[in-house]
């Protein structure tokens, strides 16, 4: 795709690798107010619209978060938000350097004539919604696709209409001026080994490149967000951090040009600490392998587990939840430096 076509190439390019610069990853804070009801059941507190805003204000207001955080992904509510002394949430993040970005998909919603599969919703209207954003001080946006692995399932079917709707979506995205973070998660629910997740991201991320470039995407201002290439939760024997690292590694070589400047892995269904030990394994071994990307993380739980228990609704764990999420961010970064060890967790935890 020659830049050219592109009015805002240049600063696409340079967001995109901002985002992935050096130390740095993203947190994924855009649960919608259905998804971050279930976090906040977990821990028994009322889903009020000042209970969310406490709680992302607490993150954002974070000291020192910003040196392993490069941008934060937010709901439609939360951009709009202010915090309880007036200041704009948004305002919290880019005063201190981080990036606000948004998500602009509707949700997966059953596709039809497939049972078990979904479509991402959201593409009508989203060239006036995403001018709005701007507007509202995003620099990135978000948009996720589902493909859930069963018996018969993925179909070509879902993974054609998911990959075709999320590079719609990334056009229009760079359009506005907006890097896009392309998110095709190949979920871990059930029991399916490691080879049937990496057969099945091959193809999802196979046909997502295909639907870029068919539509036009500047390979050089997006972000690659998927799942890495792991066993199911309920697989017997699951695969080592080591196996991990070299499947996702394999499939991503296959499928992801070396155009893109970065993978932000998500965190799924995996332990904060399972999220982190991936993370440092496969970064040790794409530095071997010479990989092209920068590989980092754009975690929602993998960063928020820690936090949001410690939080548990009371103004009074405000700093130790603040101290909770700082120190998974810190070990995060390590991670995707490729400088993590088991022994940091440990270590924090004596110190505490
Ligand atoms: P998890 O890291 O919790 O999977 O969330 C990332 C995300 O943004 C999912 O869309």
């Amino acid at each position: 795709m020659a830049t050219d076509m592109h009015p805002h190439a240049k600063s696409l390019t340079t967001t995109a690798r901002e985002l992935v610069a050096p130390r740095k990853g993203i947190l994924a804070a855009d649960e919608s107010t259905s998804t971050i009801k279930r976090r906040f059941d977990s821990i028994g507190v009322e889903n009020t619209e000042a209970n969310r805003r406490d709680y992302r204000e607490m993150l954002f207001r974070a000291k020192g978060a910003a040196d392993f955080i490069s941008g934060v992904i937010l709901y439609d509510e939360t951009i709009k938000q202010k915090a309880a002394d007036g200041t704009p949430l948004v305002q919290l993040l880019t005063s201190q350097g981080v990036m606000p970005g948004i998500k602009m998909d509707a949700g997966a919603k059953p596709l039809p004539f497939a049972p078990g599969e979904t479509i991402t919703e959201g593409l009508d209207g989203l060239r006036e919604r995403l001018a709005e954003y701007a507007k509202f001080g995003a620099r990135f946006t978000k948009w996720r696709a589902v493909i859930a692995i069963g018996d018969n399932i993925p179909s070509w079917y879902c993974i054609e209409t998911n990959a075709h709707a999320l590079a719609r979506y990334a056009a229009l995205s760079q359009e506005a001026g907006l890097v896009p973070i392309v998110e095709p998660e190949v979920l871990m629910d059930g029991d399916h080994g490691i080879d049937r997740c990496a057969e099945v991201t091959e193809m999802t991320l196979g046909e997502v490149f295909n639907q870029l470039r068919l539509q036009r995407v500047l390979l050089e201002g997006m972000l690659l967000k998927p799942n890495m290439v792991i066993s199911a939760i309920k697989a017997p024997n699951r695969a080592t951090p080591e196996l991990v690292a070299e499947r996702t590694i394999a499939v991503f070589s296959r499928t992801v040009p070396s155009a893109v400047p970065g993978i932000v892995f998500l965190s799924g269904g995996q332990g904060d600490d399972e999220a982190t030990t991936n993370l440092q394994a496969i970064n040790a071994q794409a530095k071997q392998a010479q990989a092209p990307w920068q590989l980092s993380y754009s975690y929602g739980r993998g960063l928020q587990a820690a936090p949001l228990k410690a939080w548990g609704g009371k103004s009074a764990n405000v700093s130790a939840a603040q101290a909770a999420y700082l120190h998974r961010a810190r070990l995060t970064s390590a991670a995707r430096e490729g400088k993590y060890d088991p022994s940091m967790e440990k270590q924090a935890a004596a110190a505490g």
